[in-house]
């Protein structure tokens, strides 16, 4: 798990040193690895006065936005996003992403739909040629809790694979996003067109959002153990 994680540093690092600027408003994603990223804007920060304005894509990094001292803003009086930096599930050739295994897609993808530039960091276990092919739990799909069943059905007679609704435990019952919604994980096997699959979610009544970020990403950072960073843009 170290080495894991010295990976995520290094990408985190890497990629705030390259795009944060003095002055800019700053898109924050949520998971394991953005903590790293917010990490070193708190030390540039102490350094270089930096004066961001952070917007948060979950209860997550809302909290770490404070725990780091950093100033909190909104999309109501910063609409327009300087960067945003968020990680991934899984990352194609083409850098296309899925997001949301932590249970947040749906403020991250507005947020970067708000962004100048977005950029992914990940270790390099993220680092795949096929959707599918590291992350094998499927795509997120946040769904209206009360059409979770009909959304399930359509989904696998429109697309087949398997839609599963995810569960926080049995006693507990299901993941609740933030934002008050259920969680689908479509489970697939060699898809071609991610843009027509993403159509096809989207078209389904009760489908909020899908966790597939689709030509979106400017630039992904991959982190190693060792430190080293692959940089795909
Ligand atoms: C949050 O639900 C996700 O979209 C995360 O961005 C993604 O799961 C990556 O998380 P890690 O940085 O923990 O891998």
């Amino acid at each position: 798990a170290d080495a894991v994680e010295a990976g995520k540093v290094a990408a985190a690092r890497r990629a705030v040193d390259e795009n944060i600027k003095k002055g800019q408003v700053v898109g924050i994603g949520s998971g394991s690895t953005i903590v790293f990223a917010v990490q070193r804007i708190a030390e540039r920060n102490k350094k270089e006065e930096l004066n961001l304005v952070c917007i948060p894509t979950s209860f997550q990094a809302r909290q770490l936005i404070h725990e780091y001292g950093l100033t909190l803003g909104n999309l109501e009086t910063s609409p327009e996003i300087d960067i945003a930096i968020d990680g991934a599930d899984e990352v194609d050739d083409d850098i296309n992403l899925i997001k949301g295994g932590g249970g947040c897609l749906m403020q991250e993808k507005i947020i970067a739909s708000c962004s100048k530039k977005f950029f992914v960091i990940a270790d390099t276990r993220k680092n795949s040629r096929v959707l599918g092919t590291t992350w094998r739990k499927g795509v997120p799909i946040e769904v209206l809790p009360m059409a979770y069943k009909p959304v399930q059905l359509k989904i696998n007679q429109l697309l087949g694979g398997n839609a599963v609704l995810r569960m926080a435990s049995k006693k507990a019952g299901p993941v609740i996003t933030d934002n008050g919604n259920f969680l689908i994980d479509w489970e697939f096997e060699g898809v071609q067109d991610w843009m027509a699959v993403e159509r096809v979610l989207q078209n389904v009544p009760g489908v909020i959002e899908t966790g597939l970020f689709l030509n979106m990403t400017h630039v992904a950072y991959f982190g190693s153990p060792d430190g080293q960073v692959l940089v795909r843009t």
